[in-house]
């Protein structure tokens, strides 16, 4: 097996990716910093909209070559830059899907002056019209009570009754919260029944998945969970140690259990550990208290988890200068 298969490279996905040989990869699945400002222990997601639209430009340039012709890309990015990133892609492959991930985000006051972000933007694009896709895969069975109410004898032997339907292009799939068995000490962990639906829908059993943007992993451990191989890159040091951790374990821990919420008794803000630093009734560590929630991850719509887009806000006016 080649030196460069399902190994994890802690380095700069830009230099990194000269390892991997042209038109070795089935899928390329990923998540790169979506320019919100999150501090992922580098400045990747702190650039100006040129630099990092540039920088956008250049990883995909480097990054489409290593595609066989019946490959696929998903791109999980956020309304703010979608658009200009889905034009670049456009001139270069087909866009077959913008999947839209609800993050099954709750409403709890926040915004005022726009409308809650609470869904990422995924592109989904093919390089050729004979492109690797199995809906069968991925297809989610009707309920009981679904299957009863169609079981006159005109549906009878329906395959599609059988088989089940597909996802559509909505996936309403909530966001890790801490209490979730498998979210580690990552900001924007994806949720592994994501990237598992991506993956046997489009890179065989067997094939390779590359991400240059691994985080803590979740694609290279979905791919090991599943039968399929993996490359990918990481530039944060404690990313790449996680990422170990969690490929040497990749089965999901079983449910954790919810800490207890005692009533009258103050919070200590996570991170702030010693300090003592009490929350407040009404604040948001008040809240997380209340929720089980870690107040690291909260953006500034009042209720928020591991989520790149509410930072949106905050970032929006302070980089941008006019929120949108
Ligand atoms: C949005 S996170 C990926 C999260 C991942 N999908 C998960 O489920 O954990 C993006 C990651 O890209 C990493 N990164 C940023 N610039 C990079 C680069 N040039 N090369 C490799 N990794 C980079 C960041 O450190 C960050 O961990």
């Amino acid at each position: 097996m080649s030196d460069w298969v399902d190994q994890v490279f802690c380095e700069d996905a830009l230099a990194g990716l000269a390892r991997i040989p042209d038109k070795s990869i089935d899928l390329i699945l990923t998540d790169p910093p979506y320019n919100l400002g999150k501090d992922y222990g580098n400045d990747s997601d702190q650039l100006s909209v040129e630099a990092y639209l540039a920088w956008t430009e250049s990883w995909i340039d480097r990054a489409l070559p290593k595609l066989k012709d019946n490959g696929s890309l998903y791109l999980f990015l956020t309304w703010r830059h979608a658009p200009e990133i889905f034009v670049m892609l456009k001139k270069r492959m087909t866009m077959m899907n913008e999947i839209i991930w609800d993050r099954r985000v709750p409403s709890m006051g926040g915004s005022v002056r726009s409308f809650s972000s609470v869904h990422d933007t995924i592109g989904f694009f093919v390089k050729r019209k004979d492109y690797y896709f199995d809906l069968d895969a991925v297809r989610i069975p009707y309920d009981a009570a679904t299957k009863k109410a169609r079981s006159r004898s005109i549906f009878v032997g329906a395959k599609w009754l059988e088989v089940g339907y597909n996802p559509k292009d909505m996936w309403s799939v909530s966001r890790l919260h801490r209490e979730h068995a498998e979210r580690v000490d990552h900001p924007t962990q994806k949720p592994l029944e994501i990237i598992e639906r991506m993956l046997k829908a489009s890179c065989p059993p067997g094939g390779t998945v590359l991400d240059p943007f691994m985080g803590s992993g979740t694609t290279a451990v979905a791919a090991k969970r599943l039968g399929r191989h993996y490359a990918g890159f990481e530039l944060n040091p404690a990313y790449c140690a996680l990422i170990a951790q969690r490929l040497a374990a990749p089965e999901v821990p079983v449910k954790k259990r919810a800490a207890p919420r005692k009533k009258n008794k103050v919070a200590v803000i996570p991170g702030t550990a010693g300090t003592d630093f009490p929350a407040k009734a009404g604040t948001h560590a008040e809240v997380d208290r209340t929720l089980g929630m870690d107040s690291r991850f909260r953006g500034n719509d009042g209720f928020n988890g591991n989520d790149s887009s509410v930072d949106n806000e905050s970032h929006a006016l302070t980089t941008q200068g006019t929120p949108s």
